[in-house]
């Protein structure tokens, strides 16, 4: 694996659990020392060792996220514990709930607002305020296809999502005289733990039928565009929002 991200640190917001954590692994495997961020204490520490015992530098950030200070606070810890520079901010933590619109409730929506979508625009808050002033940094917003198209019972979700391409091109404007490139990316369905309740074999086989590569996306598929962002080899790319869907979104299978 290329070294392209030695000794930048970086912050997944979320990484405790699916795509978060696929791309803590692979931003260890090219170099990078990772915060590995989550809520549950128990799923930073599993991810943090994985992350070790594959030659990989790791450390926790067991931080709430949802809050201007918990975002702060954590982004601040992967300064301290990277040695004292920030390069990288995943913003990818999300709790969603898919609610038709006469079910939609206040507490749902304010918690998918507090995670999804204040606590991206605090992290790319906090982030700015921890990055070199000269060397800037990189921050990647994770999305959705629903921010493209619609889907089932996901007003709230398509509404946040959308939100994050809009304050990626706003901040990539914004920051881009910081040498802070800010780019999004936008995966269809694909197979987590955080996702499991919304499959079943019927919707999988009918989705896999109009992608027109043939197959369900993979978290390491969707880990691999965020790196790339994250990387140098991206260094001309910002405000972007980067589809990775296999193509389901614009085609007409
Ligand atoms: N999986 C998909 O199909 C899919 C598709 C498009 C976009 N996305 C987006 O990708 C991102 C990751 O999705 P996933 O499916 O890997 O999720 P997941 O549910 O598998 O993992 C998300 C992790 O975030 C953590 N988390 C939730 N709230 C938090 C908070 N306030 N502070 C810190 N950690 C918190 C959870 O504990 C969990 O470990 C989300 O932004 C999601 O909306 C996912």
């Amino acid at each position: 694996m290329q070294q392209d991200l030695a000794g930048r640190v970086a912050l997944i917001t979320g990484a405790g659990n699916g795509i978060g954590r696929e791309t803590a692994h692979q931003m260890a495997a090219r170099g990078a020392i990772v915060g590995v961020n989550d809520l549950k204490e128990e799923f930073v520490e599993a991810a943090v060792a994985s992350i070790r015992a594959a030659g990989g530098q790791a450390f926790g950030v067991v931080q709430n996220v949802s809050t201007r200070d918990g975002i702060h606070a954590a982004v601040q810890s992967a300064h301290e514990q990277g040695g004292g520079r920030f390069d990288i901010l995943v913003n990818n933590a999300a709790w969603v709930r898919y609610q038709a619109v006469p079910e939609i409730a206040e507490d749902t929506m304010d918690r998918m607002l507090a995670v999804g979508f204040k606590g991206v625009i605090w992290g790319i808050q906090a982030a700015v305020a921890a990055m070199d002033a000269e060397r800037g940094g990189v921050i990647v917003n994770v999305a959705s296809t629903a921010a493209l198209r619609s889907a089932p019972n996901s007003v709230v979700y398509s509404g946040i999502k959308s939100g994050i391409v809009g304050i990626t091109r706003a901040a990539a404007a914004e920051l881009g005289a910081q040498n802070i490139r800010v780019n999004a990316v936008c995966p269809s369905a694909i197979p987590t733990e955080g996702t499991q309740r919304n499959r079943n074999a019927e919707r999988d086989a009918r989705r896999v039928a109009t992608t027109p590569l043939g197959r369900l996306g993979t978290v390491e598929d969707i880990a691999r565009g965020i790196c790339f962002l994250a990387g140098d080899e991206s260094g001309f790319v910002t405000g972007q929002a980067l589809v990775l869907d296999g193509g389901v979104t614009f085609s007409n299978l």
